[in-house]
């Protein structure tokens, strides 16, 4: 009752130090700078838009000391502080002034999700319990380790990741309902999909020394890794009679099975072109992996971006995603996704997002590797490089198709006299805006002026 008490007040405390900014400041602040001689008056209903920049206040290269401080605005906590984690978000501890109200949480970095330790590897997750949409699972597999035979109701999409030089590969079984059957050695950078309910293997191959580790997303937020159907987890709550029964078999044959399920154990590591059993029905027409870092990125001024969705990953209907790297000062661009949410996922680097929810409300966050975002769908969005090296991130949908909407690009493609009556923008303003998508727009050379 009390920690509840103390999270509704810091709440209330908090809400006054984001909402201020009256709106007589914001307009003795707002005197237009850039008006040019063919801009129209200011629109006489409103007042106008602050001129502050609103960085963020400091980064991973700075050591100053964080405090809820932003120009005149806020006071230094005298209490208790969690400084590393007030560190990694400025933009929570000291918002942009233009941040009002709440969005829901949107962040959530794995550091946070309980850990289950196995021998051989382990696995943690995100689900509905921590954020809505997706279910994110993060799993480790030691060099021959298995991340036993099982299924579950929900397709499986998976990202073999590369950290810290981890360059291992994954092994992959699968048999269909067809009976038809599927081996395959995914890479760094690679994918695999298995719909609904197809029995799958997953397996660490001795390429690296360290094995590999993976994302897998699971398109239902109220999955949960932990609800997987498992085959000696089958097998040991099945009487023996049954099994001996089932494969026409003589029971002592069956005497050394687990009596309880394996999840993740340790094996033999396979050989990377090893084949499965030839099956009369032939192999999984439509393969289950995808060699997504042999895709050439498409080059954008400030990053890069790759799609992988299921216009040329075939199976992945239920997942789409776009691997974008974002160079230090550039931005991937204001916009927003028209029908899904976005699971993202921070592979490099440092970066800002601002979710635009409608009715005045907005709220930044600061993601470092490791950290999931939450987007829901036609939230308005850009993600900001804030760090000196490259970002790299996945935005990760529940779609068969990925889709996007940019906003230079809609007023680009809108009458300019409409557009100008909104904004009261000058002609050569107006005429710059890019009839193509930016995607990832360039920085301007400088990062941050400081404040
Ligand atoms: C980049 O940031 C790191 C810390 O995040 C710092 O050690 C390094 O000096 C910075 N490099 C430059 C060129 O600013
Ligand atoms: C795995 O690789 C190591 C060298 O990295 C080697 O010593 C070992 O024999 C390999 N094991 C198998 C089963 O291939
Ligand atoms: C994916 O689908 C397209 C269009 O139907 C087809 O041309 C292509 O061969 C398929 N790719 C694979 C690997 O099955
Ligand atoms: C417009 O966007 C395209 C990418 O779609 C990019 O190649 C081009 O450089 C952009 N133009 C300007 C003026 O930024
Ligand atoms: C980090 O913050 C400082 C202080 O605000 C600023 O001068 C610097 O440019 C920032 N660095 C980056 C990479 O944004």
């Amino acid at each position: 009752m009390t920690n509840f008490l103390a999270i509704v007040l810091c709440a209330v405390f908090y809400g006054s130090l984001v909402s201020p900014l009256p709106v007589s400041d914001v307009s003795s602040a707002g005197t237009p700078t850039s008006s040019t001689s063919d801009a129209a008056s200011p629109s006489p209903t409103v007042p106008l838009a602050s001129d502050d920049p609103n960085f963020p206040l400091w980064n991973d290269t700075t050591t100053i000391d964080p405090q809820p401080e932003r120009g005149t605005l806020g006071a230094s906590i005298l209490g208790p502080q969690n400084v590393e984690i007030d560190r990694q978000n400025p933009d929570i501890l000291a918002p942009p002034t233009t941040d009002q109200g709440t969005v829901g949480n949107a962040k959530w970095p794995f550091s946070l999700s309980k850990i289950q330790l196995n021998t051989g590897g382990w696995v943690r997750q995100q689900n509905v319990q921590q954020m809505p949409i997706a279910t994110g699972v993060n799993m480790r597999l030691e060099a021959g380790a298995i991340r036993e035979l099982h299924w579950h109701q929900t397709a499986e999409w998976a990202y073999v990741l590369s950290v810290r030089d981890l360059e291992g590969s994954t092994q992959i079984t699968a048999v269909d309902q067809l009976g038809r059957n599927y081996v395959a050695t995914v890479n760094t950078g690679d994918l695999w999909y298995f719909p609904p309910g197809i029995p799958h293997s997953l397996q660490a191959t001795n390429d690296s020394a360290d094995g590999t580790e993976f994302l897998l997303i699971f398109p239902d937020g109220s999955f949960n890794d932990d609800d997987t159907l498992l085959l000696t987890d089958w097998l040991a709550h099945t009487p023996k009679e049954v099994i001996a029964k089932n494969f026409q078999d003589d029971i002592s044959d069956w005497n050394d099975i687990p009596g309880e399920q394996l999840y993740i154990f340790p094996g033999v590591p396979p050989p990377d072109n090893q084949q499965p059993p030839q099956s009369p029905a032939g192999e999984i027409p439509e393969p289950f992996s995808f060699p997504f870092s042999k895709v050439e990125p498409t080059q954008y001024t400030g990053g890069t971006v790759k799609i992988a969705d299921s216009t040329t990953f075939n199976v992945s209907t239920e997942i789409a995603v776009a691997e974008i790297t974002v160079e230090p000062g550039a931005m991937r661009e204001m916009h927003w996704h028209p029908n899904q949410n976005e699971w993202g996922f921070f592979l490099e680097g440092n970066a800002r997002v601002t979710l635009f929810a409608g009715t005045a409300i907005a709220q930044t966050f600061d993601y470092q590797p490791g950290d999931i975002s939450y987007i829901p769908t036609g939230f308005g969005h850009y993600v900001e490089n804030t760090g000196n090296t490259t970002l790299r991130f996945l935005e990760i949908f529940n779609s068969a198709i990925f889709q996007d909407v940019s906003l230079a690009q809609w007023l680009a493609l809108t009458p300019p006299a409409l557009v100008k009556q909104h904004l009261q923008l000058s002609d050569s303003t107006i005429a710059k805006f890019n009839r193509s998508k930016g995607v990832i727009v360039g920085g301007l050379g400088v990062n941050q002026p400081g404040v």
